[in-house]
């Protein structure tokens, strides 16, 4: 299973949190109207829309077919296209992307492709998931699942960099790094650790069968929720997320 198997529907309702918790991220970018922005792993179109209705002119792209659905719904040119291969060259003033680059493990392949997509001096603007996020419930999944004897190594979907490595790719890609930092924010799980990894840790779900599943999510339900619960019961993950402002160098 792949990101490209989500279903909008179940994202909406387990992980709304996604979009409504990308204020910060909007606010570094800072879009101007009249730009010409690009999201890149768009979800369902809730910040591309907001970059709309800021006077831009937004596309988004995402590798799910819900996904890209949902967002055309809102009114968004949505395009469903993998941001590891882009073909758009020099045609926008702003990357833009939320909680996506986390999965494209080919890093590189996407900062050379961002770099190509912008005019030159235009920004790059992301907020991803970084080194550390989710340690608890990564750790538990990467326990739990060699007793249905899977590898949960090695279907991993996920790429979580510290500031050294993605600055340093960045500045190999053409980019001058403008901010970047590492910002633990821990999260709600509004709908629990069962609710957070069906709707998001959803690849290491696909090996196994409903069964397997169901013991699966109430082991780590069990396991997780007295570690991750606050005084008041309620769930919070341990997010870090990676954040950066960079900048295409104009003669790159
Ligand atoms: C995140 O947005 O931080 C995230 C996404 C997928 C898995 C874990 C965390």
């Amino acid at each position: 299973m792949s990101k490209s198997d989500w279903s909008a529907d179940a994202y909406s309702r387990h992980a709304r949190f996604v979009s409504e918790l990308g204020a910060p991220v909007v606010a570094l970018l800072d879009p101007q109207p009249g730009e010409r922005i690009l999201d890149v792993g768009c979800g369902d179109g809730v910040l591309t829309r907001e970059l709309m209705e800021r006077g831009c002119t937004a596309v988004g792209i995402d590798s799910s077919p819900s996904m890209v659905r949902a967002a055309r719904e809102r009114g968004v040119d949505a395009r469903l296209l993998d941001a590891g291969s882009l073909a758009f060259v020099s045609c926008f003033d702003a990357v833009f992307s939320n909680a996506a680059l986390h999965w494209m493990k080919d890093a590189d392949a996407v900062i050379n492709g961002v770099a190509r997509a912008l005019k030159p001096g235009g920004r790059f603007v992301a907020e991803m998931g970084g080194c550390g996020n989710v340690a608890a419930l990564r750790r538990a999944l990467r326990e739990h699942l060699p007793r249905f004897g899977i590898d949960a190594v090695a279907i991993d979907p996920w790429y979580f960099p510290d500031v050294e490595e993605y600055a340093s790719r960045l500045r190999a890609g053409g980019f001058a790094v403008r901010w970047i930092g590492l910002l633990p924010r821990p999260t709600r799980l509004p709908t629990g650790v069962s609710g957070w990894i069906t709707a998001i840790a959803r690849p290491f779900l696909a090996p196994l069968s409903g069964v397997q599943r169901r013991q699966l999510l109430a082991a780590m339900e069990r396991e997780l929720a007295p570690v991750l619960s606050n005084n008041e019961n309620e769930l919070y993950a341990d997010y870090v997320r990676l954040r950066f402002l960079a900048v295409k160098s104009p003669e790159s």
